[in-house]
């Protein structure tokens, strides 16, 4: 304590204020944090070129787009014939396939008997898109996003795309309870007909 005694600065009752000085491995800390953040500023949110956040998450963004879109160059979408997906609504094996589809990844939103929830009724006979097969699996395919459909097109296994489609039509006149009121224009559905 001698050593201090000139940097006393209070003293109260024996209890005793010294200055002293800070350890310098704080105040380096302290010096280097107060650089860093001038420096991280200046770099990432007043630089207005390429070095800012939304420069960055611009050039991400495009990288992934582009990514996408390549791969759907690489491998396009070949949509089935309508008589294949006619028959497949006659295939017990392809329908066993589409439902199971359906509850996993349509179900939320058309219901579990596709009598419509969020999105339309897909069991009468009126359909907002078209209600022909290849309509049907096109809506499927490419989804109306900006409605609320998503696209199916690359999530699920070409086979899965044709057999939901199959299935969709397979329950096409089924009258589920509690479905949705008919939305959008009429259409006569398409005859099933079994693969000969
Ligand atoms: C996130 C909710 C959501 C999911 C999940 C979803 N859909 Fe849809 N779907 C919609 C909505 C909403 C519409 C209506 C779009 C519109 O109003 O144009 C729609 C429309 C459709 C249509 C066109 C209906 C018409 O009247 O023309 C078909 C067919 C369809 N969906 C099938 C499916 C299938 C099959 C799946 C599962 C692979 C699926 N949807 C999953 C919300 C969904």
């Amino acid at each position: 304590m001698p050593e201090y005694e000139d940097k006393v600065l209070h003293e109260a009752d024996g209890i005793r204020e010294y200055d002293n000085p800070m350890p310098g491995w704080l105040m380096a800390i302290f010096w280097g944090s107060l650089v860093f953040a001038a420096g991280y500023l200046i770099f990432y949110a007043l630089s207005f070129g390429e070095g800012t956040m939304e420069a960055e998450y611009r050039r991400e963004t495009e990288r992934a787009l582009a990514s996408v879109q390549a791969y759907f160059d690489a491998n396009p979408l070949v949509p089935p014939s309508a008589a294949a997906l006619l028959a497949g609504a006659a295939d017990p094996a392809v329908l066993q396939v589409g439902e199971a589809r359906f509850a996993r990844s349509c179900a939320s939103c058309h219901g579990e008997k596709a009598e419509g929830l969020i999105g339309p009724n897909l069991t009468d006979d009126h359909w907002l898109h078209g209600g022909s097969v290849d309509q049907i699996f096109q809506s499927i395919a490419k989804g109306w996003p900006a409605k609320g459909m998503p696209p199916w097109g690359r999530a699920l296994k070409p086979e899965e795309l044709a057999a939901v489609a199959s299935y969709v039509r397979s329950v096409q006149g089924s009258n589920p309870p509690n479905a949705r009121p008919p939305e959008g224009d009429p259409v006569a559905p398409e005859p099933i007909s079994p693969r000969s």
